[in-house]
């Protein structure tokens, strides 16, 4: 492309006409990859099983000026996925989605139960494979971009009990790498985030529980995470959000299948 004819950065960046739906977008990351689409220009569709924060989150991103939907839905239940889906009309189609809810369950491997295990793969890895199949069956003329978000743990356990957490978010790493595979010669472009050390209503909450606990064991993990953090310090979540706005846009045109850890250096300590 001659000097004359190359579109600039900053345009590249531009979300105008562009429509992302984002899931657990009520709270921590998912919120600030809505506020941050919203001042790119995006349209959004918010969705959420949290009606009360999804609602307050969609009225930040509105005062940027993007037309913003929201829909409360669990994403573990797939009927409920396939019946929002059903419902979308094509001219309400978004171009780019971001398997973004999850949560962060831990239990004693020898105690855990199979309701337990269950739920955490439910919510953190097959809602993403069902969202996925929905949106690539409803765009498969057209392509579009998708953005799943994994975390550091499907590579590197640090915290103890919590193995079906790292198990959900392996899978998602799989099953990022296979669609990437199988689907991007018919335009789809679709990578994973790891986010790491995010300060986050979620990770918060973890945090509180190892900090109230007695065991001398959560202290050393809690100490022994933070000196892992090259960058010394956590990470805000519009940290991540800005990340997933460059995966989302033009710039990123070339990047297929990749596994992008956002985590202050922790995986490379
Ligand atoms: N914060 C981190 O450091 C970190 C690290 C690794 C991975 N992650 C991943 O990033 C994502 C966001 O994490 P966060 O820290 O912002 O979490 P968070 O708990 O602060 O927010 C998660 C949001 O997802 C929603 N959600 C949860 N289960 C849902 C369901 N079944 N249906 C619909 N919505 C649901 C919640 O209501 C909430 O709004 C998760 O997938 C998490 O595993 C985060």
């Amino acid at each position: 492309m001659s000097g004359k004819n190359l579109i600039s950065a900053e345009d590249m960046m531009r979300f105008k006409g562009r429509h992302v739906l984002i899931t657990g977008a009520a709270a921590g990351i998912g919120r600030a990859m809505s506020i941050r689409f919203a001042t790119a220009g995006a349209n959004l569709t918010l969705v959420d099983r949290n009606p009360a924060l999804l609602e307050k989150a969609a009225t930040q991103a509105a005062t940027h000026g993007v037309e913003v939907r929201t829909h409360t839905l669990d994403v573990a239940q797939h009927q409920q996925i396939e019946d929002f889906w059903q419902k979308l009309e094509d001219k309400d189609l978004p171009d780019t989605l971001i398997n973004n809810a999850g949560i962060y369950p831990s239990s004693n491997f020898t105690e855990m139960n199979p309701s337990f295990f269950e739920r955490t793969i439910k919510v953190n890895m097959e809602s993403a494979m069902w969202m996925c199949q929905q949106f690539i069956k409803r765009r498969l003329a057209v392509g579009g971009i998708i953005i799943n978000v994994a975390s550091i743990e499907a590579i590197l356990p640090f915290k103890s009990e919590m193995v079906p957490y790292a198990m959900s978010k392996a899978g998602v790493l799989a099953l990022t790498r296979g669609l990437a595979h199988d689907y991007g010669s018919k335009g789809f472009r679709i990578n994973a985030i790891l986010p790491g050390a995010i300060r986050t209503p979620g990770t918060m909450s973890m945090v509180k529980k190892a900090l109230s606990g007695v065991k001398l064991s959560m202290w050393r993990t809690g100490y022994d995470f933070q000196r892992r953090l090259a960058l010394r310090r956590w990470g805000r979540p519009d940290e991540v959000a800005t990340v997933t706005l460059f995966l989302a846009s033009g710039l990123a045109s070339y990047i297929q299948g990749a596994l992008i850890p956002v985590d202050g250096g922790f995986l490379s300590s």
